[in-house]
């Protein structure tokens, strides 16, 4: 039987490129590349020969003796030191030819803090533009120990504008929380919990009311006076304007 015209022309085609294959193989790519122990020794060998980069940790506390402490003791006590200062061999071996750079900008920290859905659950991640931003992480954070510094408790430390501006009203004697009830989560986690606001034309009717016990705040009728409107419409309440 003859074999067909286009099935001879394959069998060549296969026959030139399994030549090329055996060809390539055993004359033109060197034995150091396809022995395995050659190609092993002679790797080996290269890498060896390249000048050593990094000390290693256990290198750097023979003289810094205090950060390693430090750092032993803290969140960061898993990280490398010349993970942040770089490659420091040569520092380690004469620190007279040039101190490691120290990251202190805003943008190394975030390599491993930014928000990544794909880090593990619980690690510490913020978002870098709301972050504090402008001031760099360690104006706050020590780079060996980081401890997240305490959250401010008081109110002017978050509404500093409305403390300030009700410090010179008419309601500067009034606490906060006179009129707010505030979660004790809200002092640490804001958003997460709010704090209550006044609904009604009767909250501030309680001291401003005809009758009302509190003697030094002035008498509206809370009825009449202002209408329909809540009261907070008319008077901002923490800087509050009467008849004066
Ligand atoms: C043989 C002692 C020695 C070893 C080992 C050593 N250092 Fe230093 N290091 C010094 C001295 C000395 C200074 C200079 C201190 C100064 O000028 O205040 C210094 C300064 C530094 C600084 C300060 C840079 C700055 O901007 O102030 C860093 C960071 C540092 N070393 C990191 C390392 C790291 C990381 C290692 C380990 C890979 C290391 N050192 C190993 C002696 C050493
Ligand atoms: C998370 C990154 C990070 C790691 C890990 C780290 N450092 Fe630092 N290191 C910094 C930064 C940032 C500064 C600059 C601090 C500053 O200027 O207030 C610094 C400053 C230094 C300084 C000079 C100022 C000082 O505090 O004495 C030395 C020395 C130093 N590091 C050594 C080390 C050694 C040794 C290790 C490992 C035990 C290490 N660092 C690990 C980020 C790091
Ligand atoms: C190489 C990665 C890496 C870099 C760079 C790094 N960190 Fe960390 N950081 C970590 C790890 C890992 C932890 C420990 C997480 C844990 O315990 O679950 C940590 C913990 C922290 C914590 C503790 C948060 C908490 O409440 O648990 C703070 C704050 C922090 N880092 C700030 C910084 C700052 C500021 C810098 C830059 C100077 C920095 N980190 C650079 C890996 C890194
Ligand atoms: C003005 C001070 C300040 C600056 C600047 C600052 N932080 Fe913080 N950081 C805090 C405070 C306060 C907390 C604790 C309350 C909170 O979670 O907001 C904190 C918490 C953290 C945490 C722990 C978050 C968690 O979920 O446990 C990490 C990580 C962190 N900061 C990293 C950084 C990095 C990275 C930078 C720089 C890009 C930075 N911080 C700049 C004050 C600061
Ligand atoms: C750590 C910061 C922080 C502290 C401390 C804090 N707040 Fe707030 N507060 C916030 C933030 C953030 C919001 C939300 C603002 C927004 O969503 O625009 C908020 C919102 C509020 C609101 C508005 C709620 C709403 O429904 O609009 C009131 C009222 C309030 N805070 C009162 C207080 C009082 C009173 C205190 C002191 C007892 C206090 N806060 C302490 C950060 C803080
Ligand atoms: C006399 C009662 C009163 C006192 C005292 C008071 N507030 Fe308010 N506050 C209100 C009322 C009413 C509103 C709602 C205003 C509105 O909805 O327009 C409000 C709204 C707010 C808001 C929402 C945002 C805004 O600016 O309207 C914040 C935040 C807030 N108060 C914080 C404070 C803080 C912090 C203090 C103490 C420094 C304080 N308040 C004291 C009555 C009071
Ligand atoms: C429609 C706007 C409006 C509303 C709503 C309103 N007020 Fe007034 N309020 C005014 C004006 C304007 C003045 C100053 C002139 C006056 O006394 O009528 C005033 C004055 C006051 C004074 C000062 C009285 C004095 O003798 O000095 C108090 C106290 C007062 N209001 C409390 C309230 C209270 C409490 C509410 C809610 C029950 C309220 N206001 C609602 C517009 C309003
Ligand atoms: C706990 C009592 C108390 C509550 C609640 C209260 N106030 Fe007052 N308010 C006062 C006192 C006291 C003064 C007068 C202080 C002074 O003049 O020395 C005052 C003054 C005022 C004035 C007059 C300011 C002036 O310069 O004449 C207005 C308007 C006012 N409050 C509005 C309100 C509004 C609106 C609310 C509700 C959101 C409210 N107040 C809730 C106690 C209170």
């Amino acid at each position: 039987m003859r074999l067909p015209e286009q099935i001879k022309r394959l069998g060549l085609v296969v026959g030139v490129l399994v030549a090329a294959v055996l060809v390539g193989r055993f004359a033109v790519i060197p034995r150091s590349l396809v022995a395995t122990e050659l190609h092993q020794a002679t790797t080996v060998a290269r890498e060896i020969a390249k000048p050593m980069k990094f000390a290693g940790t256990a290198a750097c506390q023979d003289c810094h003796d205090d950060v390693s402490i430090k750092k032993a003791k803290g969140y960061h006590k898993n990280l490398s030191c010349e993970g942040c200062h770089g490659p420091a061999a040569k520092h380690a071996e004469d620190p007279s030819s040039g101190k490691p750079a120290a990251p202190r900008d805003r943008k190394s920290c975030p390599v491993c803090h930014i928000y990544d859905a794909s880090r593990p659950t619980g690690f510490p991640q913020i978002n870098p533009t709301s972050h504090n931003p402008l001031k760099p992480c360690i104006t706050c954070h020590n780079p060996h120990d980081p401890v997240p510094p305490k959250v401010p408790q008081e109110c002017s430390a978050c509404h500093g504008q409305i403390e300030r501006t009700k410090a010179v009203s008419s309601h500067a004697l009034l606490a906060c929380t006179t009129c707010h009830k505030v979660p004790p989560l809200h002092k640490t986690a804001p958003r997460s919990a709010l704090p209550s606001k006044p609904e009604t034309r009767e909250f501030c009717g309680a001291c401003h009311g005809k009758g009302a016990p509190q003697k030094d705040a002035p008498k509206v009728d809370v009825s009449a006076h202002g209408g329909r409107f809540q009261c907070w419409q008319c008077h901002y309440p923490h800087l509050p304007e009467g008849r004066g």
